[in-house]
């Protein structure tokens, strides 16, 4: 950015919709015989739900969490399919899958009384899911027939019924539930003859036998690493959102001083302390600690003190040139996400759900700067 003497954070993220659409041909490339549904809940992991769908327009489908989001997208005129994974919870929203034309993911047995006792116009598109170890949404295997075969009895849903799962442990590569998953999910649906969907972004990579008909990525799309080990980067994925802010205040701080709430730092000499404009209020991580790593001026220098809602600190002592005004990157280009997440005891998919609405979100095709 230009240098000027603004002592005003110009707090945003920009959003390379061009790095968006390279993540979703890694994701092509890794499952060339699937479907894609993109999961675009939680306002596209908060890269904008509305941006990334039409921007994503070579995928076959979305996922969202609740009928809500489902809903603004179709009325946004997205027209391909969009499952909804936590399915309907009312008979009101059993009507609004069937007037949306949405997917329903049907979890557990009282959706089915719900479905049975509404009156629909038009039969519902469902995906049973399965619970093959997660313990969380899904019907257990053992009732899988016979849920299948009432729910394709009751005239209320297109058949043949589609058979998903879900993956506790996908990022672990050491880890033997996927394996135990993958063949109780196999067993389960035995002779059952609809499609199939079991991987998010790190079965997709990391298991690729199951990847079927249809995958669902998610973090790996917005260019978050997908294991609990590795680099993005390494994967071929690129980050799509930069958070950025801009220096508002540089000050000497001397050794016996101490820097923010707390006075949790203290230098152990004289320090050049940059504040930037951005803080827990806006998305930033409170719990990063000391040392989180923040670009300023193109260099990297450490986080110091306690985060505040509009601000932080970072000791940029070894660091050349730097003005108030000059641009700070919290995460994104030259800075993984993922760097931020571990020094912040969390993972990107939280940072990136976090960023307020306060936060300008700036949407670019290419990654040449703003
Ligand atoms: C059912 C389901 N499928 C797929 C995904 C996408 O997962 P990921 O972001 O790890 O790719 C999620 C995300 O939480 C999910 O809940």
């Amino acid at each position: 950015m230009t240098h000027s003497t603004t002592v005003f954070a110009h707090t945003h993220a920009i959003i390379d919709l061009a790095a968006l659409k390279h993540n979703a041909d890694i994701v092509r490339q890794s499952a060339p015989n699937s479907k894609i549904m993109a999961v675009i809940k939680a306002d596209a992991y908060g890269h904008g739900m509305l941006e990334v769908a039409n921007a994503l327009s070579s995928v076959d489908g979305y996922a969202v969490a609740r009928v809500h989001e489902a809903i603004s997208l179709r009325e946004a005129g997205i027209k391909k399919p969009i499952l909804v994974l936590m399915g309907f919870a009312t008979s009101d929203e059993v009507s609004m899958f069937s007037r949306h034309d949405l997917d329903a993911v049907i979890h557990n047995e009282h959706q089915l009384e719900l479905l049975n006792s509404s009156v629909i116009a038009q039969p519902i598109s469902v995906w049973l899911k399965i619970n093959t170890g997660m313990n969380r949404l899904g019907v257990d295997a053992p009732e899988v027939r016979r849920l299948n075969d009432i729910m394709a009895l009751s005239g209320k849903v297109r058949l043949p019924i589609k058979l998903m799962t879900h993956l506790a442990c996908a990022d672990d590569m050491n880890s033997n539930m996927t394996e135990a998953q993958i063949q109780l999910f196999d067993q389960s649906v035995d002779g059952l003859v609809g499609e199939q969907s079991i991987t998010n972004s790190a079965g997709i990579i990391g298991w690729k036998y199951a990847q079927r008909q249809w995958v669902r990525p998610g973090i790996m799309l917005y260019g978050g690493n997908p294991f609990s080990s590795g680099k993005a980067e390494e994967l071929g994925l690129k980050p799509v959102m930069t958070l950025k802010s801009n220096v508002v205040s540089l000050r000497s701080v001397k050794k016996g001083q101490s820097v923010g709430y707390g006075a949790s730092w203290a230098p152990n000499r004289t320090s050049l302390i940059a504040t930037i404009g951005i803080g827990y209020g806006d998305g930033y991580p409170r719990h990063a600690a000391h040392g989180t790593p923040v670009v300023i001026g193109g260099q990297k220098a450490p986080l110091v003190g306690r985060v505040s809602m509009d601000s932080i600190n970072v000791d940029v002592s070894q660091c050349r040139n730097i003005s108030i005004g000059d641009e700070a990157i919290l995460w994104g280009e030259g800075l993984p996400i993922d760097d931020v997440a571990e020094n912040s005891e969390t993972i990107s998919y939280e940072l990136m759900c976090g960023i307020t609405e306060r936060v300008n979100r700036r949407y670019q095709e290419s990654d040449n700067g703003e």
